[in-house]
């Protein structure tokens, strides 16, 4: 059976991308990242692709006079790379309806919190842990789900729990944070390669 064919989207530093391609190179996920497109040109994540050798394009949505022509050329380049799972790693654009139908079950998101706490329009990358302390949450975490057509709003593959300390500041909080979504991506990634994902209305069931 051929690899998995995915399509990485990014947005900045990209240690997720970095996880999914560690742990490829390690041989514990048997996909092959066939595209990575940053909504940004300064993104380390291009650079961390192009290291690996993996083709690493920049389609940013000031290029495009509407957000249906800048979503049109990163949809096409995703069909042109014949990629069969989109994986929004740390990628902090919000995707339209037409978007996700063009992939539809076939995009998952990381999102650092546990959802349905701190997610939405709004709380993305260092916001979510700085409205996590700021609301006093003595638990936060990470979370691996299916797009649809709300934000964060689709169904939960995977979670992982982080105890916030009372010391934590909103960047020490990301980095314990990062680690455990750096944990979780992959193996969502490898369960949904391997088939083991059963969606049945908002619940993910784990076939192992
Ligand atoms: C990660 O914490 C990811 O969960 C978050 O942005 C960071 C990107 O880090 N994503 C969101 O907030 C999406 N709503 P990375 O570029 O180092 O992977």
């Amino acid at each position: 059976m051929s690899a998995l064919k995915l399509g990485v989207l990014v947005s900045g530093s990209g240690t997720n991308l970095q996880a999914i391609i560690d742990s490829i190179k390690s041989g514990k996920l048997r996909v092959s990242v066939e595209v990575v497109i940053s909504s940004r040109e300064d993104a380390f994540a291009i650079k961390r692709a192009k290291e690996s050798g993996i083709e690493a394009v920049a389609i940013c949505p000031e290029w495009f006079p509407s957000k249906a022509e800048y979503e049109e050329a990163m949809i096409n380049k995703l069909r042109e790379a014949k990629v069969e799972l989109v994986v929004l790693a740390g990628f902090l654009k919000v995707l339209s309806p037409h978007f996700i139908r063009a992939f539809a079950g076939r995009i998952i998101n990381i999102h650092p919190s546990l959802i349905p706490a701190f997610c939405g329009k709004g709380y993305y990358g260092l916001k979510v842990h700085k409205a996590v302390l700021e609301y006093g949450a003595k638990v936060t975490g990470a979370t691996v789900h299916f797009a649809d057509e709300g934000t964060d709003t689709g169904p939960i593959i995977l979670q992982k729990a982080v105890e916030v300390r009372d010391d934590d500041t909103p960047e020490i909080l990301s980095k314990r944070v990062l680690e455990v979504e750096h944990e979780i991506l992959p193996e969502a990634i490898r369960l949904f390669a391997e088939k083991k994902l059963d969606v049945v209305g908002r619940r993910v069931f784990i076939k192992e």
